[in-house]
Order: C-alpha cells, then sequence, then structure tokens
C-alpha cells in the first residue's frame, strides 16, 4: 500500500535526519555522524502537516503516491534538515537599544546602564508604549527573518511587559503566532521600573507575580512554560522559589536564565525543580552541572550574549564531558543578542565551545525540541511534523564552516511550504 503525499522533497545532495541518538557524553563517539542518520540523494515526504516517508529518493517514490495538485521540489544542491529549534528567545520586544551597546562598546557595564534606567527596564517602557498590532507585526517579521536561516519553531519569553494586563497581552500575541511559537512566561525578569527605589516594591512585585500574575497566566492558559532571571542582577533562589514551585505545582513547568553573570545555586535548583532547562551558564561549578546531568536538565546556551557582552563562552565540551544535554540558541532580545541566525549559534558551538559538528547539529535541532517538550520536532522522521529546512550547504559537515550562516533556500512549517530564494 503507498500512502498519500501531497509534498515531496526530492534529490537532496543529502538529508540530514538527526533521527539518531548522541551519546551521553561520550567524548569520541561525538564526532562520528552516524546519530545524524545521513541519506544520500534523500527524499522527505509530507501530507499535511506529518512527515510520512524519509530515505532515498528512489525509495520515496516507491513508496509514496502523490495526491492531485502535490508539490514536488527538487532540492538538488542544498541539504534537507530538520527545521531548525530556537529554544531562547525574547524576541517579542519593541524597538531597539542600540545606543546602549554602543556605550558597552566603550566600557560601560550592562549592570551599570541598567542602574541607569536602561537595560531591561527601557524594553519595558517600549513594549508597554507598543499598540497590539505593531508589536505582532514585529515578531513575524523577526519569525521570517529566523525562517531564511532554517528556524521553524522558536521559543518565545515575556518579560518585557512585568505587570499583569501587559504580560498576558504578550503572551496572547505570542500565541497568535501560531504552533511556531512556544510561549514562555518571565514575570520574574526584573523588577519593574514603577516598583523599584524606595519602600517594599521589590517584594511586592515578587508577591505579585507568584499570586496574582501566576494565577492569572494559568487561568488563560498561554504559556507553555515558566521562566526566572536566576542571577546576580536579577532574583535569588530564595527570591524565585514561592513562584516556580506553585507553577511546578500548578503543571507549569520551568526552564530558567541561570548563571550568565555570577553562579548563585541556579543550576543546583533548576536540577531540585525538575526544570526543563537551565539556560546561559556562563558561570557554573562543575557540581551544578553534575545536579543538571542527573536530573536530565538540557543545558540551553546562548554564544550570541557571551559575543555581544564580551564574556567568555561557556564551556560546552566540559558539559557533554559531564553527561548535561547541550541546546544552542540565539537568546533574541535587544539587549544582550540581537541576532536572528541560528545557525551561527552552531558555528560558536564549534569553533570556541568544543562541540562537536555533530553535536552542533542535535544542539539547535533534536536535543533544542526536546526540552521545549516538542519530541515530534527537530528529527526528520516517519511521523514527525512536517518541519524541514532546505539549506544552502554542501554537506552537514559545513554548518560552523561556511562564515556567517548559511542560508534556508526554503522551509516547511506544519507542511506548509515556503521558498526564501
Ligand atoms: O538572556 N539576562 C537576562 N535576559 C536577557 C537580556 C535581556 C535584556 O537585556 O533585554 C538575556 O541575556
Ligand atoms: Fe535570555
Amino acid at each position: 500500500m503507498k500512502v498519500a503525499a501531497n509534498l515531496l522533497l526530492r534529490h537532496a545532495r543529502e538529508v540530514i535526519t538527526c533521527a539518531g541518538r548522541l551519546p551521553a557524553g561520550a567524548a569520541k563517539a561525538d564526532f562520528h555522524p552516524g546519530p545524524l542518520g545521513l541519506i544520500a540523494d534523500g527524499a522527505v515526504a509530507i501530507a499535511d502537516d506529518r512527515i510520512v516517508a524519509v530515505g532515498r529518493t528512489a525509495d520515496v517514490e516507491r513508496a509514496v503516491s502523490l495526491t492531485a495538485g502535490a508539490s514536488v521540489v527538487d532540492v538538488g544542491d542544498a541539504v534537507l534538515a530538520p527545521g531548525l529549534v530556537d529554544a531562547h528567545t525574547h524576541a517579542l520586544f519593541a524597538g531597539d537599544r542600540a545606543a546602549e551597546f554602543s556605550l558597552r562598546v566603550q566600557g560601560a557595564g550592562y549592570a551599570e546602564i541598567a542602574a541607569k534606567g536602561g537595560g531591561i527596564a527601557a524594553s519595558v517602557k517600549a513594549l508597554r508604549a507598543a499598540g497590539d498590532e505593531a508589536l505582532r507585526a514585529a515578531l513575524a517579521k523577526r519569525l521570517d527573518a529566523m525562517a531564511r536561516f532554517g528556524t521553524t519553531t522558536v521559543e518565545v519569553k515575556t518579560g518585557y511587559a512585568l505587570e499583569t494586563g501587559h504580560e498576558l497581552r504578550s503572551l496572547k500575541i505570542a500565541r497568535s503566532l501560531g504552533e511556531r511559537v512556544v510561549p514562555t512566561f518571565l514575570g520574574l525578569h526584573a523588577v519593574p521600573p514603577e516598583m523599584r527605589g524606595a519602600g517594599d516594591g521589590r517584594a511586592r512585585y515578587l508577591s505579585t507575580v507568584a499570586g496574582k500574575m501566576l494565577d492569572a497566566v494559568l487561568r488563560e492558559g498561554d504559556a507553555r512554560f515558566i521562566d526566572a532571571y536566576v542571577d546576580g542582577p536579577g532574583f535569588s533562589v530564595a527570591e524565585c522559589a514561592p513562584t516556580l514551585e506553585r507553577a511546578k505545582s500548578l503543571g507549569l513547568r520551568a526552564r530558567l536564565h541561570v548563571g550568565q553573570f555570577e553562579d548563585v545555586g541556579g543550576a543546583e535548583f533548576a536540577a531540585a525543580l525538575g526544570a526543563a532547562s537551565a539556560d546561559h551558564l556562563e558561570h557554573v561549578s562543575d557540581e551544578g552541572l553534575r545536579a543538571l546531568a542527573a536530573a536530565g536538565v538540557t543545558a540551553v546556551l546562548l554564544p550570541g550574549a557571551a559575543f555581544s557582552l564580551g564574556q567568555p563562552m561557556p564551556d560546552a565540551r566540559r558539559m557533554r564531558a559531564l553527561g548535561v544535554a547541550v541546546a544552542l540558541a540565539t537568546d533574541c532580545n535587544p539587549g544582550t543578542s540581537h541576532c536572528d541566525a541560528l545557525p551561527w549559534m552552531a558555528a560558536f558551538g564549534v569553533r570556541q565551545m568544543g562541540l562537536s559538528t555533530v553535536e552542533a547539529w542535535f544542539a539547535i535541532t533534536a536535543t533544542a525540541a526536546g526540552c521545549l517538550d516538542l519530541p515530534d520536532r527537530g528529527r526528520l522522521a516517519v511521523g514527525a511534523r512536517a518541519d524541514v529546512a532546505v539549506l544552502d550547504l554542501p554537506g552537514w559537515e559545513a554548518l560552523p564552516y561556511v562564515l556567517g550562516s548559511p542560508r534556508a533556500l526554503a522551509t516547511v512549517t506544519g507542511g506548509v511550504l515556503r521558498e526564501w530564494g
């Protein structure tokens, strides 16, 4: 029996399925391309939003019958890869902070700028002033810019709203972009500007987030995860615990900003909480990493932020050696990583963070999807969601080899083909 298909991508010089399993922490095996499941002269057949066949073109053509009006794309010199998965962004923002970046280039510190009312507070002001349509259009434009590099799934955090009504509005706008977006509630990003300074504003904000704001977020049902900035310039473990433990008891899983500037015990906390991921990790102890490995928490590393802030890169090799699963993400945000090019993060991973090219592919596909609780994404396999990137690369090894980022000639997102040229 042949299986019906309405989209066939065929004759790709190579299909990179990422359908195998990376050995955990086995340094030597990490360089072997076996887990990438490579197929020469390969094809992917799709029916609506699902993959129905993957293999050599001749085999796939034998296995499927094309429906009337089906599209057939000859991929030729490009490669087919799973649609890339960006597991950490703040892509819902208004305006820019180019002037701050310029001050940083001249020597000013991130915390110093934030203390003067810049930083996250500046983006909060801009987001609150922006209308729904303008915000939605800006996010849609960013998602398309990301798709031009092959990204078809993007985690999007709130956290530039910091007030119940605006947080809900942010979640709703993120949600309105459909299944491409995985919305995360980040109320604990910073104390909002109107509650800083004298008095007990900080404590009041913490109890608002743990109570009224979390209640509203759960009631509206728009967030898939909850995040908190567990760091020196953010919040302590003790400050975050009430909100995150309550969220957990109500079924909302955590992914946390941990140790971007300081190790305040965030990794151990993420492990104890059973978080989906601990992100950043520029500053983390081996004990913290061992705790993450033991609890199965994925490290989501953000080289764009380290690069932009002039910090040393997080030590991905060490993490893998200690058995931690590693994903890479853009951290797309107006302050520390104005970046939409996920493959470029993979190049950083290989050139500066000690990952093998095989590990880097997993870090922007299957491992990233896994930590978003989306096991049907990030792999090209029968039954997986039809998310595919047609990348302008000569083969899998070229991911970190081309300078800049490889372009996507086309993407398929939930079965919908878009050609980017
Ligand atoms: O991941 N450090 C906290 N959050 C962001 C930066 C947000 C901002 O500066 O606007 C980050 O780097
Ligand atoms: Fe971030």
